[in-house]
């Protein structure tokens, strides 16, 4: 039977997204973080995402995975896999079956803050892969990194470019969580979106079929239903831009016109000038040097680097110092 440990509950996430909410809202330039998207109808719609013609990303980091993964059992030889964020049954058993073949692995911790999807993925795994002992963990991967057992070689895995939508300081302070959690030789694996011409950056983002538009508007209605918030998705215009100095892109969402939206739960009032954006996440691209900086800076060293054939998107290997 697969263990589930609980360090994150429904009433801390709506905890925290009250904070969160009341923070942004009332900031300037207002701003939503990335992680309240991620309702059921928000996971299904980021789904439709991964399968766009635009979005390459999905696509180019499952096909390093499947030609690397035995390279990756091979050099981690890693006894447990710890994945973070681990919506992605499809790249883990990628890695699983290499880590099975190769027979060193014994142990797979996923950890995620949806408990039911993990619930379901950790069952899933648990049926097909009857010799690994499995331990989901429901927690944030920001800070539920403490909750990784300990033990030797364990391979820690984030991947689907998720570290894009952190803040450079908050990277910082992602990287030296995980390094705090591992010990020397102990391996990162990390998916990365690289810097490329900036249209094929913004389509990804802002898709003709305008699923994206959906999915960035989607939070939007979780505020409605989480807050008894009165936003009107409709009112509010996708936006997807290069920001070239950051090298990011940003999803905004603007107000066609002058609004003012009460989010009951807050006793919230917040007023819209017409034009007005909210910054709904930034989604950093990369270069290998500034994957290696950053790694570095944290006490990692970066051991593999890997390319989709297109060059669109890089895996990282390293190894803790
Ligand atoms: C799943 C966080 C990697 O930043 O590209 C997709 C989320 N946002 N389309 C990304 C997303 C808009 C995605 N990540």
């Amino acid at each position: 039977m697969p263990e589930l440990i609980i360090r994150f509950t429904e009433a801390d996430a709506a905890r925290e997204l009250r904070a969160d909410v009341r923070a942004g809202l009332t900031d300037s330039p207002k701003w939503l973080s990335p992680k309240w998207f991620y309702d059921a109808v928000g996971s299904d719609l980021f789904e439709q995402i991964t399968a766009l013609p635009e979005y390459y990303q999905t696509r180019a980091e499952q096909q390093i995975l499947s030609q690397r993964a035995l390279e990756i059992a091979e050099v981690t030889g890693a006894a447990t896999l710890v994945e973070l964020g681990s919506g992605s049954s499809e790249k883990t058993r990628l890695l699983l079956d290499a880590l099975r073949k190769h027979q060193t692995l014994q142990r797979f911790v996923p950890l995620d803050v949806s408990g039911a999807a993990l619930r379901a993925a950790v069952e899933a795994i648990a049926l097909d892969y009857p010799e690994l002992r499995v331990s989901g963990v429901v927690d944030d991967f920001t800070s539920g990194l403490s909750a990784l057992h300990a033990g030797t070689g364990r391979l820690v895995a984030f991947l689907g470019g998720t570290i894009g939508n952190l803040l450079p300081a908050e990277r910082a302070e992602f990287f030296a969580a995980v390094r705090a959690a591992l010990q020397p030789g102990e391996w990162l694996l990390l998916g990365t979106d690289l810097v490329k011409d900036r249209q094929r950056l913004v389509r990804a983002y802002d898709d003709a079929q305008g699923v994206t538009a959906e999915f960035n508007r989607n939070v939007l209605r979780v505020l409605n239903r989480e807050l008894g918030a009165d936003f009107v998705p409709e009112q509010f215009q996708h936006v997807a831009l290069w920001n070239a100095e950051q090298e990011w892109i940003e999803m905004r969402l603007r107000a066609a016109r002058p609004m003012r939206v009460q989010l009951a739960e807050l006793a919230l009032t917040v007023e819209f000038a017409a034009g007005e954006e909210i910054r709904t996440e930034i989604s950093a691209k990369f270069r290998r040097e500034r994957v290696r900086d950053e790694l570095s800076a944290a006490g990692f060293e970066l051991h593999r680097w890997w390319l989709d054939d297109a060059g669109d998107f890089a895996l990282s290997l390293a190894a803790a110092r």
